[in-house]
């Protein structure tokens, strides 16, 4: 049977650009994934950075259960009890005044919505997104990802700018060196300036930029292009895709860099790895768009099923106190990770808040050259030694492992994961060696 589904995989499904293991996947549980063999294999990216609450928690297969004997799905126009619920539970999740959600249900859609919403609200529809983004694929979105993937499509939207991202380690205006001082900003908003019609709708960013090798940016920098944004009679989006609900130790990135934007999406670590997005604004925003006709009408919009779990996950995080476990296990891994650093001249940075790391791989820490092989080489025999890890590998800018566990995970298995990369690194730079 394996062996027919494995040829199966290959006769049958469209290849999109997905990793390829040597088996097929049969099952997940807490931090742990096992594959058609019984072989079991530590997760170190919560499934596609979703699972912060651990795989097939028994608070999800319950909400899924309930939601079985409840309602799966509605007419889209009918409002399900338990999205009121939601509707109500988000809102004190998130800084005032944000209040107001649209249930969707990827992340790719919830900033379709929100580049809607900030067009119709603003009248304009230019839109500014940072050096190394990544919103998702769909049109809208995918116009203002610059991560990856952009080649072969054709045109993007009309109106789609890109600004150098604050990346202090590979400052990408070759200005500073490990200290952003905002210049990139200003650098890319005057170009921005000169090229805009003034008709500016909005600057979309993930507080972290996670695809684009986990970059954090200063601590002052949303304060900073929020007020630049309306400078310019724009909207500050912020893509809380990864960051939200105690990613990074905080109930959202925003409450961590001490801004509130005028439109948030949310999306995967809501769902838990169940396809659950949202949209959320203001009152007044909220008001002046419906005002104006504002329609955003999907198969799956307010679908009670991953409703119920989004409030599932919702009551895991506070009642398992997962905020706390991911600034103290982050504290931990950070702690293991520079330890790793001074053992590994190829370890040229180590970045990131709370359960959301980067670890850069370079070819010496002078140079800063990135190291593509040693990354590839690294992952692969991560993967062999039971460590499934992400390398995102940008050929301009760097090799970095992204380390985003299950908050739930336990210390133990943050050492073994640790142990494999180290392993792995050795093995990896002895094979480069000859
Ligand atoms: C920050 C961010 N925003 C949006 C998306 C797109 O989400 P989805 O793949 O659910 O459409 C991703 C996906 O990786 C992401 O990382």
């Amino acid at each position: 049977m394996t062996d027919d589904l494995k040829a199966a995989a290959q006769e049958y499904l469209v290849r999109y650009g997905s990793d390829s293991f040597p088996n097929l996947f049969t099952s997940a549980k807490g931090s742990i994934v096992t594959d058609s063999t019984g072989r079991e294999v530590l997760d170190f990216t919560s499934g596609q950075m979703c699972a912060t609450i651990g795989h097939n928690h028994p608070a999800i297969v319950a909400a899924i259960e309930d939601a079985g004997k409840k309602a799966v799905h509605l007419f889209s126009g009918m409002i399900p009890e338990v999205v009121a619920e939601l509707g109500a539970k988000l809102a004190g999740w998130m800084p005032a005044p944000l209040k107001k959600s649209l249930f969707l249900n990827t992340g790719g859609e919830s900033n379709e919505a929100a580049l809607r919403m900030a067009k119709l609200h603003t009248g304009g529809h230019e839109v500014i997104a940072l050096g190394g983004s990544w919103h998702g694929t769909g049109a809208g979105a995918g116009s203002v990802s610059y991560a990856s993937d952009r080649k072969g499509y054709g045109p993007t939207i009309p109106g789609t700018y890109v600004i150098p991202e604050p990346n202090a380690y590979r400052c990408p205006i070759e200005h500073c060196r490990d200290a952003c001082d905002g210049a990139c900003m200003r650098v890319g908003l005057n170009m921005f300036d000169m090229a805009s019609r003034g008709e500016g709708a909005a600057i979309i960013a993930e507080p972290i930029i996670s695809a684009g090798g986990i970059i954090v940016p200063p601590d002052d920098y949303f304060v900073n292009l929020k007020r630049e944004a309306h400078k310019r009679g724009m909207l500050l989006v912020l893509d809380e895709a990864q960051t939200a609900f105690g990613r990074i130790g905080k109930k959202t990135a925003a409450e961590h860099f001490g801004v509130v934007p005028d439109i948030m999406a949310v999306s995967k670590t809501l769902g838990g790895g169940v396809p659950l997005a949202a949209t959320v604004t203001s009152d007044e925003i909220e008001a002046d768009i419906h005002d104006k006709g504002f329609t955003f009408y999907t198969s799956h919009v307010s679908d009670p099923l991953p409703a119920a779990v989004g409030l599932a996950v919702l009551a895991t995080i506070e009642a398992e106190d997962l905020m706390a476990a991911a600034v103290e296990k982050g504290a931990y891994l950070r702690a293991r990770l520079n330890d790793l650093q001074q053992k590994h001249e190829a370890i040229g940075d180590v970045r990131g808040e709370g359960l959301m790391m980067g670890v850069e791989l370079v070819k010496d820490r002078e140079s800063r050259q990135p190291d593509h092989e040693l990354g590839a080489l690294t992952t692969e025999r991560c993967f062999e030694l039971g460590l499934s890890m992400n390398i995102r590998r940008r050929p301009e800018r760097g090799a970095v492992w992204r380390i985003a566990p299950p908050l739930t995970i336990t210390k133990a298995e943050l050492d073994q994961g640790v142990d494999i990369l180290d392993q792995a690194l050795s093995d990896s730079l002895n094979k480069l060696a000859g």
